[in-house]
């Protein structure tokens, strides 16, 4: 069971839920950002914004927000992209009610997430929308090749925008409707940039309850140039089996642009091992962890797990590039350990999220960690690197009955559990 709230719009109401679903999550699946765009595509925003008020303008957005001019709905009948929704209320919103236009196309989303897509596989079948109504593209799939209606749920990364608008812009035409939305503190000046780089001239609207929408159109015989994603960069000395080694990074994964400073800390202090074992990297991001183990013991299999499409694609180039031919790996998009069989797993190195989409959490690492001791086998151990004030060692001897400090610096603390 889970709480689930209702969207209202113009087309109706929706029950909507994210995922992992979770009796004490109260969080909504949507936002004002969300709730904007649709009631513009509705035709419903009376274009009456709160510009203007302390704190609604984006802190270094130079240009003012324009009156919405007209109400006119929006044509939804051709190829529509969503591209960044983060529970799936817009895809379901707009699938359904393109249901009630015989013959339209599929709609597309296009997500970097598999969270966001179980999510909306869910909000989808609860709204009586089929799968066929909606295709479910990763950011690193081939886009459609034309696009009518492009909607884009600003993503917190600058790099995936870019990334994103890059595969899009072919796509666009002089017709197409461009729309973005956000909330007023995720559009800065350098957001609205690449849209008027990537796409063409842009302009925002007025903002209504904190959020902010974005209006491009395409410029014609524009020069397009490729995406400058994926970036690669070398590592450091002084960082064991992966010194000087090169780590592939594809746009909008964690640190994509230089090694966090905690996982430097881990790959300092990375357990010795030898012979054949079951290692698994989780929430792997560009994989730099998993392929140090591999580096160490080539005996070991390790598996690379990450809920981020372009986590998964970046551990795989990056274990590639450094890793001989022949070290078996295996490379897994999922939700935490849950495709882990039980009893299965030697070792567990992880470097838990502390925010999932905006909402600072710690229920993923604890998922993590559940889930890690699910699948360790007995005497298996779960490696944890975090910032100390996180308190992960109470969760971990709460779960485990043990916990131990690996190594510690004032910031950062490397912890261990045993699965007795
Ligand atoms: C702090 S980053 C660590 C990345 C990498 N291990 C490193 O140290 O550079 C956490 C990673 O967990 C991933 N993640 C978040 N939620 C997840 C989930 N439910 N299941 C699997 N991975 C998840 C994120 O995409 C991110 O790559």
């Amino acid at each position: 069971m889970t709480t689930m709230n209702r969207l209202t719009t113009p087309w109706g109401e929706f029950g909507l839920t994210r995922f992992p679903e979770h009796p004490r999550d109260t969080l909504r699946a949507w936002d004002a950002a969300d709730e904007y765009l649709l009631r513009h595509l509705a035709g419903a925003e009376a274009g009456q914004g709160d510009a203007g008020q302390p704190g609604d303008t984006p802190t270094d957005a130079g240009p003012t927000g324009d009156t919405l001019a007209g109400t006119e709905p929006t044509d939804l009948s051709g190829t529509v992209v969503v591209v960044g929704d983060r529970w799936g209320a817009l895809t379901t919103v707009l699938a359904a009610r393109r249901l009630e236009q015989l013959g339209a196309d599929p709609l597309v989303q296009i997500t970097d997430s598999y969270l966001t897509q179980q999510a909306t596989r869910a909000n989808l079948r609860r709204a009586g929308v089929g799968g066929d109504s909606v295709r479910l593209l990763s950011a690193r799939d081939t886009p459609p090749e034309r696009v009518d209606v492009l909607l884009i749920r600003v993503p917190k990364s600058l790099a995936l925008l870019e990334d994103q608008l890059h595969r899009l812009a072919p796509a666009v035409h002089s017709g197409t409707v461009v729309i973005g939305t956000g909330r007023v503190t995720e559009i800065h000046t350098s957001t609205l940039k690449l849209f008027e780089q990537i796409l063409g001239p842009t302009r925002t609207s007025l903002a209504v309850r904190k959020a902010r929408l974005i209006f491009s159109t395409a410029a014609p015989g524009r020069t397009r140039t490729a995406s400058p994603w994926p970036h690669s960069y070398a590592l450091p000395e002084g960082l064991g089996t992966v010194s000087g080694r090169t780590v592939v990074n594809h746009a909008g994964i964690f640190c994509a642009e230089r090694l966090d400073i905690g996982t430097r800390f881990l790959l300092r202090n990375l357990p010795r091992r030898h012979g054949p074992e079951h290692v698994v990297d989780l929430g792997c991001g560009n994989g730099v962890v998993g392929t140090a183990m591999a580096l160490e013991n080539p005996a070991a299999r390790v598996t690379f797990i990450d809920e981020s499409f372009s986590a998964v694609a970046s551990a795989e180039a990056t274990f590639h590039k450094n890793v001989d031919a022949g070290t078996a790996a295996e490379f897994v998009l999922g939700d935490s350990m849950t495709d882990v069989p039980a009893g299965t797993v030697d070792l567990v190195l992880n470097n838990p999220p502390f925010h999932t989409h905006q909402a600072t959490t710690d229920a993923t690492a604890w998922r993590m960690f559940t889930g890690s001791r699910a699948a360790l086998r007995t005497g298996g151990e779960l490696w944890v690197i975090g910032n100390r004030h996180l308190g992960y060692h109470t969760k971990l001897r709460r779960l485990f009955g043990n916990c131990e400090t690996v190594a510690g610096d004032p910031k950062f603390v490397i912890l261990r559990a045993v699965k007795r």
